[in-house]
């Protein structure tokens, strides 16, 4: 109901304002802030982003905000505390640095939370689970902090980690988001392609990363609408966005993205990667793995673009192609 929900969001303000706080005011105080100093950040981004710390023992949470049972129950259905099969209920995050993650309207829905010591404590990352109020695949970090900054969003930037976020806006680039450790989904590229013109996607240097680009790209394409621009930058083996703000600043990084490399050489780079192109069976391979992902953009503009260089790659004429086409289109030459 609209009163749970508005009661769920109040919970988790109040939740994120006690991180907050233990931040400043917990025993481990001074361990923490050395961490974030250790990464580069500024206590005005720490307060931006609403970074806090979830403390380390078992019940601090549970006792502070979930004093009567109707509280600690919601506690737990909004997964920021775990009940034991003895009835028993501790906190979900304990000994973390927390990211609150909000959506489009600024309320926290989730959190995330990096482990600062060793990684015998479980996973570097840990992340709230799906709840009432929290869809994954739906939310992206970092999306309500850009839109503040900026009265016009030129360009949004994507990448993988709450950390890359939080070290670009240190260096004064506002306007990256990244995917809740999941996929970015075509409900990302919705959102993203609907609040700006121009989306350039940054994930890490590595195999993970080029794969996730890949699968952006795809995603990507039902939302390429005329006018809309899709670049992708592919960063130094083992480098991620806060690594490399960090090592050469905010104009070389941002060269990065002006250098950034169109989706449609990404796309047809990719999709030739394992095919030889001088052989018949190639460009048929070509042909077919194409074609069904070009038939997908709402641009005529960039299908056309599309269709006109995989009739060069494989040596067609753009009439050819239109007869392979499941809805033909006119030609505009
Ligand atoms: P730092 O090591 O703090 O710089 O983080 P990173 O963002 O560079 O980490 P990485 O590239 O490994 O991961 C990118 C994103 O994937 C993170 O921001 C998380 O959202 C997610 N992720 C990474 N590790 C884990 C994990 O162990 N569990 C889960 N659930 N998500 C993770
Ligand atoms: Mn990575
Ligand atoms: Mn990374
Ligand atoms: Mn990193
Ligand atoms: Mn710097």
């Amino acid at each position: 109901s609209q009163e749970q929900k508005r009661s769920d969001y109040d919970l988790m303000e109040q939740t994120a304002r006690y991180y907050q706080q233990q931040l400043r005011h917990h025993a481990n105080a001074q361990l923490v802030i050395d961490y974030l100093k250790g990464r580069g950040l500024s206590g005005q981004t720490v307060k931006d982003f609403g970074i806090g710390y979830a403390p380390s023992e078992w019940e601090a949470l549970c006792q502070t905000l979930g004093k009567n049972p109707k509280q600690k129950q919601q506690l737990i259905e909004l997964k920021l505390a775990t009940q034991k099969d003895n009835g028993r209920t501790f906190d979900f995050f304990r000994d973390r640095l927390m990211f609150p993650i909000r959506d489009r309207r600024g309320r926290v829905i989730a959190f995330g939370g990096r482990i600062m010591g060793q990684d015998d404590n479980g996973p570097k990352y840990l992340n709230s689970p799906e709840t009432r109020i929290f869809h994954k695949g739906f939310e992206l970090y970092g999306f309500y902090e850009a839109k503040q900054a900026h009265k016009k969003l030129e360009q949004l930037l994507i990448v993988e980690g709450y950390m890359d976020v939080v070290a670009l806006a240190e260096h004064d680039i506002k306007y990256a988001v990244a995917a809740l450790g999941t996929a970015t989904t075509n409900e990302h590229m919705q959102m993203l392609l609907r609040a700006t013109d121009k989306v350039v996607c940054c994930y890490d240097g590595d195999r993970a990363g080029r794969d996730a680009a890949w699968r952006a790209l795809e995603n990507a394409l039902p939302h390429l609408k005329d006018g809309k621009a899709l670049k992708f930058v592919f960063l130094p083996d083992g480098e991620d966005p806060d690594s490399l703000v960090q090592q050469e600043g905010k104009a070389a990084f941002e060269q990065r993205l002006v250098d950034a490399r169109d989706f449609s050489d990404v796309f047809f780079s990719r999709l030739s990667d394992d095919i030889d192109l001088t052989q018949d069976a190639g460009k048929a391979k070509l042909l077919s793995l194409a074609l069904p992902l070009i038939e997908k953009i709402p641009s005529e503009f960039y299908q056309e673009n599309l269709l006109e260089r995989l009739a060069r790659f494989i040596g067609r004429t753009r009439e050819q192609l239109n007869a392979k086409l499941k809805t033909p289109r006119q030609q505009h030459r």
